[in-house]
């Protein structure tokens, strides 16, 4: 049905109220405050982190394939975001929700949120990002200063010169570790007066120039994946990421480092490997503990390669002045990443990448007739992505809100907690720990106190026993662990039917048990609401649910017990 010039003219009017400025502001206001009840409601509501609904239950709430037709009022929609979206996410902001980097955040943050929606400007260029693009490069400006601290003379020709970039901003921590190993290739392969550089010529091009079958990156087995999809992404292969050990405290271990480097770098069958980057993880994501950045540096340089730093997690830490002793060396980096999202308790989600030399990211520079002109000042010739928000406003921001004081507080809280729990778990008997808590991560695992006293003496035994005994009690010692791993998945699975608390797991090699992988639970303690007295608790409800899973598991530890005591073990 044709609808007449007339009913149009009132739908349009009626869209057009819409948009910003709306002719009735009060209707904004009812709006935003109702938004702002519901959120409130959200965060007081007691009981579960997750809500109780079932993956499948919540799959066929959104089962709709057709598109919206009719417009809806939006009272109406808004219902329907708290009904079914808000009322099934998850609480990451509770003081029991300690499983995730992702925590709770101020409330200037809705506020900022808000800011950056309303002016929607696109960093992409001048164009449509005039005071942003400013604020930009100062923000960058400030992180680089807190990283490679160069003189005072460097930041005042470039923190706001058009010509360089200190950095780039990114939508997360996997954009922002990409944008350096993008400059790590380029500087791999360079551009000479006969090829055009890896960018034109592409990777195989490059390899032949150069006289290389592979290009590779080097990185401990904590090595976040985001830099495997970089690796795919620009061509290197997945499998070039060469996974290096690491010791039982999960730093790379350099021993390893370099046995490997002097093996790849030998001329066998006419292959030759090019080192394309070595990186060093400051805050590894599972345990939060930090490589030797100084060694690692020595060893770049030796190698004559580019010197990445991962620190996504923990590079914010940097503001703590005290703490800086953990991160000796991230100045000599040639790229370091950040994420916002993460220590800077800033609102999802932002990425940094650094660069030690402020001409690295001319490297990828790009221009087009339209935007991002090859003169012009616009922040898109530097950047992998187009279109960006104004994201950098909220870490600016709360800079100037919480000052470096105010982090400071936030992390040495944070260390405190991840202390506490540690002392908690090793006081009540029935847990291991297995990581100094670096970073505000700690890995642990249930286990009754009476196998733990029996593993203790089992390890004992085998630096004691002859080579039969040792086989056999490192057998009897896999099958312990193979059971207390079943336990602490059956752990997990129980404590998110409990679902009052929360804590992430993992399998790692990196314990005293290796080459034996341990499941571990891992807890993220970040949250500054995160009190002493929660922390019992959630230490309490782990130890009662595991003691009650152990009742099941009990008979088949009986089993073992029995070959141990055949054997006359302990
Ligand atoms: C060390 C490290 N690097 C990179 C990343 C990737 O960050 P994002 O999830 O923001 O892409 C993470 C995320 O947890 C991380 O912990």
């Amino acid at each position: 049905m044709n609808k007449n010039n007339d009913t149009i003219k009132s739908e349009l009017g009626r869209l057009r109220k819409l948009f910003i400025m709306p002719d009735s502001p009060d209707k904004f206001i009812e709006f935003g405050n109702e938004l702002l009840a519901m959120i409130h409601d959200f965060f007081q509501e007691k009981g579960g982190i997750h809500s109780s609904i079932t993956l499948p239950e919540l799959s066929k709430i959104f089962e709709e394939s057709d598109l919206p037709d009719k417009p809806i009022l939006i009272k109406d929609v808004l219902s329907e975001i708290k009904n079914k979206i808000i009322k099934h996410s998850v609480k990451v902001g509770s003081p029991y929700y300690i499983g995730h980097m992702t925590s709770a955040i101020p409330y200037f943050m809705i506020l900022l949120e808000m800011i950056i929606a309303t002016l929607n400007q696109n960093q992409v260029k001048i164009e449509t990002a005039k005071a942003s693009s400013f604020v930009e490069k100062e923000f960058v400006a400030w992180f680089h200063r807190l990283i490679f601290r160069r003189t005072d003379n460097f930041y005042k020709n470039n923190i706001q010169n058009h010509k360089v970039a200190l950095g780039s901003v990114t939508s997360d921590g996997t954009m922002a570790n990409m944008t350096a190993l993008l400059v790590a290739r380029e500087k791999a392969f360079p551009a000479d007066d006969v090829f055009p550089g890896v960018r034109n010529a592409g990777i195989e091009a490059a390899l032949r120039y150069y006289g290389y079958t592979r290009a590779v990156i080097l990185v401990s087995t904590r090595g976040h994946y985001s830099l495997r999809k970089s690796a795919s992404l620009l061509g290197i292969g997945e499998k070039n990421v060469i996974s290096i050990p690491v010791d039982n405290n999960n730093r790379i271990d350099i021993d390893k480092l370099r046995h490997k480097i002097k093996k790849i770098s030998r001329y066998r069958h006419n292959a030759r490997t090019k080192i394309m980057a070595i990186i060093g993880i400051a805050g590894t994501t599972e345990t939060g503990n930090i490589d030797p950045l100084d060694e690692l540096a020595e060893i770049s340089k030796e190698v004559g390669t580019h010197f990445h730093v991962d620190a996504c997690w923990g590079g914010s830490v940097l503001l703590v002045d005290e703490y800086r002793y953990l991160f000796s060396g991230i100045e000599k980096a040639d790229s370091v990443s950040v994420d916002s999202h993460k220590l800077l308790y800033c609102p999802m989600s932002m990425g940094l990448a650094l660069f030690r030399n402020e001409k690295d990211l001319c490297l990828t520079r790009h221009s087009s007739q339209y935007v991002i002109r090859k003169n012009s000042v616009d922040l898109g010739r530097f950047t992998i992505e187009g279109s960006r928000p104004f994201s950098c406003l909220k870490p600016w921001a709360a800079l100037k809100i919480l000052g470096k004081e105010g982090y400071s507080i936030l992390f040495k809280q944070a260390k405190k907690s991840a202390s506490n729990l540690k002392a908690m778990l090793d006081a009540c008997g029935n847990f291991e720990t297995f990581n100094v808590p670096e970073l505000f991560i700690l890995i642990y695992r249930f286990i009754p106190k009476t196998v733990r006293d029996d593993l203790i003496v089992l390890k004992e035994l085998t630096l004691s026993g002859h080579d039969q005994e040792i086989k056999e009690i490192t057998r009897t010692v896999k099958n312990i662990n193979r059971l207390i791993n079943a336990l602490n998945i059956k752990l997990h699975k129980s404590l998110r039917m409990d679902d009052s608390s929360f804590v992430s797991r993992t399998k790692l090699e990196s314990t005293p048990y290796r080459p034996q992988q341990i499941v571990v639970l891992r807890a993220v303690l970040i949250n500054p609401l995160t009190t002493r007295d929660i922390l019992r608790e959630i230490v309490s409800t782990h130890n009662d649910i595991g003691l009650q899973l152990w009742e099941e598991f009990s008979p088949l530890y009986e089993r073992i017990r029995s070959h141990i005591n055949q054997y006359g073990w302990i």
